[in-house]
């Protein structure tokens, strides 16, 4: 027979201990651990004998996992196409970026189009989720709303009708099973209601998105664990102070993970960025030193944003290095670069970085823009505002060429720019698809350096 057994469960990782410990051995995580009733996989009363199924060959008939278009375009670039059936999604987020938001408006267009949609909410009562979808104007979609958080209720009254295409439950944390004895929100609560919604969506071909948490860390308060159960995880991320929000795939079973889409979060909710650069650029102070144009891609889609740096002496002893939207470890190895291969000093100086926009960027491609903003906002000198760059720049000083050259050159292109600094410009000035832009080449940092210094910055390194 099955016996009850208790564990130290770490809320953190999921990791099982059998004594209580101030730190998880396994994350290194403090005050994680929660006594946790599990039941052990003793010798069960009725143990029977396997069945044997029948295998597959991998070239099987079943075509393309049918989708459910959610309307809402950037939300279906980042799924690949919009929502699989019978599939699960986890969509995490800080509290008050928009993730009830985004789901409602979602919810209400897949309603409209003639699917039943069931939205859970968890953690607002009926009357507060109604009074969002009247400001928004969706109150007439057709959505089933419920505020409820026991996970059997809830499938017994989507089991009561035919099951629905969509069903929305705000937020997984807030879930319970009688199955479980543990409290809601720890990690075998969260990981057995997941479990009992994810089979429900499996066996009834509905699809399934759960709302997460996201701790001040980054991660999915908690329950991990749901990251690995369902099908699709994309995280809703945005600078408060912002009104820009973005929405990235960070794990797909059926589709790309490096798509985003960019969202902004205005009175009447969400509305859909189709062109990004233009917003990012729209604020733009123009002639102002320490301000380059990088021409990025996010997936498929390129993306021109402003990188900003400020170079002030410091009043400390250790000098600050505050990035905002990059890589802290890449702004160091940029500065290396400069310091070793290019003569510049960075000492007794504070330097600050930002990717204006609220974007977070992680292409190693943003360097040499980065390194421009650096020695511009260091010499004083502005950079011409029609010109983008890009370019990886590796610790010997020289600039790599980046992938998607084309596709950049055309988007700056489209925006209006004159001039793009990068490597291999050279060859694609003369390659039959001449770009329409004045092509500058650089392969080695210490030529950009000196050409944006050619004013004032051998004073300013001295
Ligand atoms: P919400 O969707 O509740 O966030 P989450 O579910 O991720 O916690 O969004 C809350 C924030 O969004 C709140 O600060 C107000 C703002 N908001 C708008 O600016 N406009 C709107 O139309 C709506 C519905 C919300
Ligand atoms: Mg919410």
């Amino acid at each position: 027979m099955a016996r009850r057994q208790s564990g130290f469960v770490c809320q953190a990782c999921g990791a099982v201990a059998a004594k209580w410990n101030g730190r998880c051995d396994s994350c290194g995580e403090w005050n994680t651990l929660v006594e946790e009733q599990a039941v052990a996989p003793g010798p069960a009363r009725n143990a029977r004998k396997g069945r044997a199924f029948v295998l597959s060959p991998l070239d099987g008939t079943a075509g393309e996992a049918p989708r459910t278009g959610t309307g809402i375009g950037e939300l279906d670039r980042v799924t690949g196409g919009g929502l699989v059936t019978g599939s699960a999604l986890l969509v995490g987020g800080d509290p008050g970026i928009g993730k009830s938001t985004l789901l409602i408006q979602a919810a209400a267009v897949v309603a409209q189009a003639g699917g039943r949609v069931v939205y859970v909410s968890g953690e607002e009562a009926v009357g507060q989720v109604q009074m969002r979808a009247r400001r928004l104007g969706l109150a007439q979609a057709g959505v089933e709303l419920g505020a409820e958080t026991s996970v059997e209720d809830i499938l017994a009254t989507l089991e009561a009708a035919a099951p629905p295409r969509l069903f929305i439950i705000d937020s997984i944390q807030t879930m319970w099973t009688d199955a479980i004895e543990s409290a809601p929100g720890t990690v075998a609560q969260v990981r057995a209601s997941a479990q009992a919604l994810i089979r429900y969506a499996k066996s009834s071909g509905a699809a399934v998105v759960l709302v997460g948490h996201v701790t001040k860390d980054g991660q999915i308060a908690g329950p991990r664990v749901v990251e690995h159960m369902v099908d699709a995880v994309l995280y809703f991320e945005g600078d408060p102070g912002h009104q820009f929000r973005i929405l990235r795939a960070v794990k797909n079973r059926f589709g790309p993970t490096d798509e985003i889409g960019v969202f902004e979060m205005t009175g009447a909710g969400l509305q859909e960025i189709a062109n990004p650069s233009a917003l990012f650029l729209g604020e733009r102070e123009q002639g102002s030193p320490g301000t380059a144009v990088f021409a990025g891609m996010e997936g498929t889609r390129p993306i021109l944003v402003e990188v900003q740096a400020l170079v002030a002496p410091s009043p400390l002893g250790t000098p600050r290095r505050a990035v905002v939207g990059w890589d802290s470890n890449r702004l160091a190895m940029v500065l290396a670069v400069l310091e070793a291969r290019c003569g510049l000093k960075f000492g007794g100086l504070d330097i600050y970085l930002n990717i204006a926009g609220g974007l977070r960027i992680s292409e190693p491609a943003a360097d040499l823009a980065a390194a421009a903003a650096i020695v511009s906002s260091l010499s004083g000198a502005a950079l011409p505002a029609d010109r983008v760059y890009f370019g990886e720049i590796g610790l010997s000083g020289a600039v790599r060429k980046v992938a998607h050259m084309a596709a950049r050159l055309r988007e700056a292109d489209k925006l209006g720019f004159a001039s793009a600094v990068c490597p291999g410009a050279g060859e694609a000035a003369a390659g039959a698809a001449r770009p329409a832009l004045k092509m500058l080449n650089v392969s080695a940092l210490g030529d950009l350096v000196a050409s944006i210094a050619a004013g004032g910055i051998e004073a300013a390194t001295g």
